[in-house]
């Protein structure tokens, strides 16, 4: 059976330098999952006001659910939606935090407007993706950034 992480957390808590960095360490394949939103046409269109994608979540587990059947090797799913993958597909959630002021800071270094940032900042602040890989039953391992 492949090994399959997921790395969630809200928006600039620090996945795609940790995902990228365990997949090396464990030598598994990194899966961009903006690159499968693209690869399988998942996007439905752009939320203006939060200045995002919008992706049915049902479909995305589809395409990630094909991924990891065909995939040979161990993988690494960077995705703060990767914890929507029902808790059999994954060998563990690695849900990402970083301390709010840190977090404000990087997102207002991306030019991120001052909404944009506080709702961000909140999803932090209520861990909504840590709560939601909790619920939806996955083993779940935290990590500062
Ligand atoms: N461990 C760390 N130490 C210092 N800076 C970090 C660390 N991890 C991430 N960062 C910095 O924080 C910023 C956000 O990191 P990253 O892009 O990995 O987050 P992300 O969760 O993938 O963001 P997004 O949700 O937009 O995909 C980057 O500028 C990165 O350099
Ligand atoms: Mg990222």
């Amino acid at each position: 059976m492949v090994k399959v992480f997921i790395v969630t957390g809200s928006v600039g808590t620090g996945k795609t330098t940790y995902a990228k960095k365990i997949a090396e360490e464990k030598k598994a394949s990194y899966v961009d999952v903006n690159e499968v939103i693209k690869d399988y046409k998942l996007s439905e269109g752009y939320d203006h006001k939060r200045k995002c994608k919008i992706v049915d979540v049902k479909r995305l587990n589809k395409a990630l659910i094909s991924i990891i059947k065909k995939s040979k090797g161990d993988l690494v799913i960077d995705s703060h939606m990767s914890h929507f993958l029902p808790a059999k597909h994954v060998t563990l959630c690695i849900v990402m935090k970083c301390g709010i002021n840190k977090l404000r800071a990087r997102l207002k270094k991306r030019g991120y407007s001052k909404d944009k940032i506080e709702e961000n900042v909140d999803a932090e602040l209520f861990d909504v993706c840590l709560n939601e890989a909790k619920e939806k039953g996955h083993k779940v391992k935290i990590v500062y950034s």
